[in-house]
């Protein structure tokens, strides 16, 4: 039986991801506070205690704003973390997998990246997050990194971009929605999913892994208000200007499952039909 040790498990990926691998293989799910991936030995003896075969790292600081207010501790924890986890995997053997980011880009391409894009991160969780692709390929043979893009799922416990707007379209009767920035917005059902059918094939790589699609929040907005049926809220397109944030967003941060394609692994599925599925199957 393949031992699975999975970090930041508590998160919104891992609430998905670590059921997947339960039935089949002996897991560790661990998070915050008893991992701390910014320490180096104990994350060092908790792998080398639990002699995993696969190391699935998603723990992160994944607050964009805060990591830009904060750029000592998004290194501490998606740079160097991640660096740790590396080199624990290096130093044990386990395959190791990390989850980056569509932020990697500086967003000035037009169309959906692919894998062999030049990274240019524009802020500071995408210059962390590369930091920490480059720590894996540095210290590994064995790894999956997989980028991925605007992530919704959670359910109940959902206070993100689908769940907040649904609750406000059924409290407001406008609200304004940003329409100059683009993403692929992925399920985290479909995602883990996708990382089940990948990790532990010997297709080790970078894969970018997202639903299908490039959309704005506005087309996100329109669309989830189909699907709730909520007719007596008007949606406002506006530009990004009109929400100053922290940090600075890429225009264009939407990808396409250029490498799992080639490789006849592609099982995402647009971004309409997944939403709804979300949306009918947890929040109606
Ligand atoms: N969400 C997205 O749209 C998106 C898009 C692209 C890529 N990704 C990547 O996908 C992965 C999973 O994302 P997610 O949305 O599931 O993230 P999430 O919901 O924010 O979960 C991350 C988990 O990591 C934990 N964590 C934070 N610092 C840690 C540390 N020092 N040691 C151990 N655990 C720590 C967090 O604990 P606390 O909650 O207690 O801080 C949380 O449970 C991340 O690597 C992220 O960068 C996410």
């Amino acid at each position: 039986m393949e031992r699975v040790y999975i970090t930041g498990s508590k998160g919104m990926l891992g609430r998905a991801l670590a059921p997947l691998f339960a039935d089949e293989c002996e897991v560790l799910a661990t998070d915050l506070p008893e991992s701390d991936i910014r320490d180096r030995k104990l994350i060092e003896e908790e792998i080398r205690d639990f002699k995993p075969d696969q190391v699935i790292h998603l723990a992160s600081l994944t607050d964009v704003d805060r990591c830009q207010l904060e750029p000592e501790a998004a290194r501490e924890t998606n740079a160097l973390g991640t660096r740790n986890v590396a080199l624990a995997c290096r130093k044990t053997g386990a395959a190791m997998t990390y989850l980056s980011t569509g932020m990697i880009y500086n967003g000035r391409k037009v169309e959906p990246y692919v894998e062999s894009d030049p990274p240019d991160p524009i802020n500071v969780y995408g210059r962390s997050k590369y930091e920490g692709e480059k720590a894996v390929r540095e210290l590994l043979d064995r790894y999956y990194i997989f980028n991925t893009c605007w992530l919704f799922g959670g359910g109940a416990e959902d206070k993100k971009f689908v769940a907040r707007t649904l609750k406000q379209a059924r409290d407001k009767t406008e609200l304004k929605m940003v329409n100059d920035t683009f993403g692929s917005p992925t399920y985290t059902r479909d995602l883990a999913r996708a990382l089940r059918a990948v990790i532990g094939t010997s297709h080790y790589g970078r894969f970018f892994c997202v639903n299908k699609g490039c959309v704005n929040r506005f087309q996100i907005a329109s669309e989830i208000l189909r699907i709730a049926g909520i007719k007596n809220c008007r949606l406002i397109p506006v530009s990004s200007a009109e929400f100053p944030l922290p940090a600075p967003r890429p225009r264009m941060e939407a990808l396409r499952n250029q490498n799992l394609e080639a490789l006849g692994f592609d099982l995402m599925r647009g971004w309409k039909e997944a939403l709804e599925d979300y949306i009918t199957s947890t929040l109606l």
